[in-house]
Parts: structure tokens; C-alpha cells; sequence
């Protein structure tokens, strides 16, 4: 629960970046054996943007950090602190959060990379926010970025209609407490996920060869059913947890930012807080699965379409490989 704290943490500065470039339901049908129809009603999904071949996710990443900096008044230089959560870095190493310092001129930051899967903000949310309240950093930058396009199989007709490319960032800082932020999160890990949820090769395990490119393991394994099983409860039940046990009810929620992997999973985390449709955020349709990029674009979203106003209370979750799940809980303390 409530932890003692020096400080008090919240959002106040949000920023998104997108490749133009669309790929349609229709394109995909003429790549593998789907339709339109299936992938709507099964995934929400109607498009996803890619970036161009040697797009590293730090160009999105940078982008997507320049809007939050700008967004909440401040400096690259008064930055001290960037955690960049995502599965698609650059390269193994260095970081991106590395990359995206000095794309930036963060000079006075340090940082690293995150590996959260799809939780991978939920997590980083969580990091930087015990850095700010243990006063160890002012002002820390979350940048979830995902160029989920060059780790999908395009000839897996169950994964490749999932996922897109894409970036959304935060500044989570030191607030007047009286403007309460960031309350409570819940973050779990759980390695029963492993067999329906990974990629084979390129870790330690298996190094990359030619037998690992050709059979098509340098990109995501799911076996979705199963994945969506432990999904719809996991994301469920730990946002009404988090809810709950702060002594709120669905009612309270003013706008709800699930990770956005399948609107079905949406939709039952949304019945089990009794959220009516206009208070929740939906981007699938238009962006896909970005991964760590889905909550803090879908952030962005919501600003840019007048849908969050200070004080308002939010809850965000989200469910991903490992498996991993969090929801954290907070006032909106950005313009
Ligand atoms: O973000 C991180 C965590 N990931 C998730 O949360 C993803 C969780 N899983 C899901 O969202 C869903 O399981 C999927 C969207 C991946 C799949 O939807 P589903 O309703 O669970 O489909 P399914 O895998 O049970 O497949 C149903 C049928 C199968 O055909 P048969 O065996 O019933 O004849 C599939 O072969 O749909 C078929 N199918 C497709 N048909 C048209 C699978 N992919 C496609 C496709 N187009 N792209």
C-alpha cells in the first residue's frame, strides 16, 4: 500500500509520434490469408503505421519526448532522470534511453532501457515515480517507443494483423502534493506466460545463425488463446484491485487507459468496473498493438481530444509477455 514518501509525483507533460505511413486490413489481406471483417471483430483493429527500414526506435522515441517536454514548460536540460521501456530497442546495447539523451541534449540525464513487454510502461510509470517521490530525480521522462514491425512474422496470419509501430511519452515530476498525482499501482510478474508468449532467438539462449533466420525466430511467438485467457483476468482484476482498494467504484474513473491489445480484453476489464464506453480510451482501431507505446500515446490522444482535465481521476493498466501485468492509479496533473 501507501508507502512514506518525501515527495509527490505526477504526469504533466504528455507526447506522441507516429510513422505516416498506414498499412490497412486490406493490404494485410493481400499478404496473408485474413480479412477485414475477421479483424475488426476479433481485435478492434482497422489500421497500423510503420516506420521506414532502419527507422531504430529512438527517432519516434525522441519525437515523442520533445511533445512531452513541450507540453509541460520545461527543458531538455532540466531532465534528470529517462527510463525508455520497450522491445524493440536500437540495438542490444547501449540503451536507447542513451540514444534518445543525446538526440535530445538531455546532458544532465542519466537512464536505461526497460523490458516490461506490453507492461513495459505500466512498470516504467511505476520506477519513475519512486525516483521522484524518494527525491532522488525531479523530473524523469517515461518514453515508451515500439517498432513492433521489424519482430512480427509477416507470414503468421495470427500475429502479424496485432501489432504497430509507434511512440508516447511522459514527464513525470515533483507536483505540489495538494495536487495529489500519482496515488497507487499494482505491478505483477508471473513467468507461467513463457511457452505462449516470446521470441526464440537472439537472447542468450539462442544467438542468432542462419537457421534462426530462416525459420522466422527473431519475431514474435503467441498462441493468442491463451494469452488472451490469462489476459481478460489479469487486466481485469488488477485495475478493480487498484480501484478498490482505495476506496473508489468504477463510478469515480472520469477516464480509463487500458493497453490496447484486443478490444475484447478492453471491453471485459470495462464491464468489470461498470465504465460506460465515452470514459474509456480506445486507439486500437487506428494504431494497432504498439506495446509499450499503447498507454502513454493513448495519453496524448485523450489530451488532444479535450478528454482529460486537471483533477481528473484515471486509471490505466496493461498485461503483456512474461506474462506481466500492472494498473496504476492517479489525478491528472498536466494541462
Ligand atoms: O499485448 C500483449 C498480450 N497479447 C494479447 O493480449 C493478445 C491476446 N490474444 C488475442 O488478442 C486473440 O487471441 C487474437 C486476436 C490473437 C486471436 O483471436 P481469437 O479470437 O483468440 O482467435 P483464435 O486464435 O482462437 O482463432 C480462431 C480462428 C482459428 O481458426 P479455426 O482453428 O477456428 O478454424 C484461427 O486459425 O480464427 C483463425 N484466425 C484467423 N482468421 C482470419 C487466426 N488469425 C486469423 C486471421 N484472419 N488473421
Amino acid at each position: 500500500m501507501a508507502a512514506r514518501t518525501l515527495y509527490t509525483a505526477g504526469i504533466t507533460g504528455v507526447g506522441m509520434s507516429f510513422p505516416e505511413r498506414v498499412l490497412t486490413n486490406a493490404e494485410l489481406e493481400k499478404m496473408v490469408e485474413t480479412d477485414d471483417a475477421w479483424i475488426v471483430e476479433r481485435t478492434g483493429i482497422r489500421e497500423r503505421r510503420l516506420v521506414k527500414p532502419g527507422t531504430g526506435a529512438s527517432v519516434h522515441g525522441a519525437l515523442a519526448a520533445r511533445q512531452a517536454i513541450e507540453h509541460a514548460g520545461i527543458t531538455a536540460l532540466d531532465v534528470d532522470h529517462i527510463i525508455v521501456p520497450t522491445v524493440t530497442p536500437d540495438m542490444v546495447f547501449p540503451a536507447t534511453a542513451c540514444l534518445i539523451a543525446h538526440e535530445l541534449g538531455a546532458t544532465n540525464a542519466w537512464g536505461y532501457d526497460l523490458e516490461g513487454a506490453c507492461s513495459g510502461f505500466i512498470f516504467a510509470l511505476q520506477n519513475a515515480r519512486a525516483q521522484v517521490e524518494a527525491g532522488h530525480a525531479r523530473r524523469v521522462l517515461v518514453i515508451g517507443s515500439e517498432v513492433m514491425s521489424t519482430i512480427t512474422n509477416w507470414e503468421d496470419r495470427n500475429s502479424c494483423i496485432l501489432f504497430g509501430d509507434g511512440a508516447g511519452a511522459v514527464l513525470v515530476e515533483r507536483i505540489d502534493p495538494e495536487r495529489v498525482g500519482i496515488i497507487d499501482a499494482i505491478n505483477r510478474v508471473d513467468g507461467v506466460g513463457i511457452p505462449y508468449l516470446h521470441q526464440k532467438a537472439g537472447g542468450s539462449t539462442m544467438r542468432a545463425s542462419h537457421a534462426t533466420v530462416d525459420g522466422n525466430l527473431h519475431t514474435v511467438y503467441q498462441e493468442g488463446r491463451e494469452v488472451y485467457k490469462y489476459a481478460v483476468k489479469g487486466m481485469a482484476g488488477v485495475t478493480a484491485e487498484v480501484v478498490e482498494r482505495n476506496g473508489l467504484t468504477g463510478a469515480d474513473i472520469d477516464l480509463f487507459v487500458p493497453h490496447q491489445a484486443n478490444i475484447r480484453i478492453i471491453q471485459a476489464a470495462q464491464q468489470r468496473l461498470g465504465m460506460p464506453d465515452s470514459k474509456v480510451m480506445i486507439t486500437i482501431d487506428r494504431f494497432g498493438n504498439t506495446t509499450s507505446a499503447s498507454i502513454p500515446s493513448a495519453l496524448r490522444v485523450a489530451v488532444d481530444e479535450g478528454r482529460l482535465k486537471e483533477g481528473d481521476t484515471i486509471v490505466l493498466c496493461a498485461f503483456g509477455a512474461g506474462f506481466t501485468w500492472g494498473a496504476c492509479l492517479m489525478r491528472w496533473t498536466a494541462r
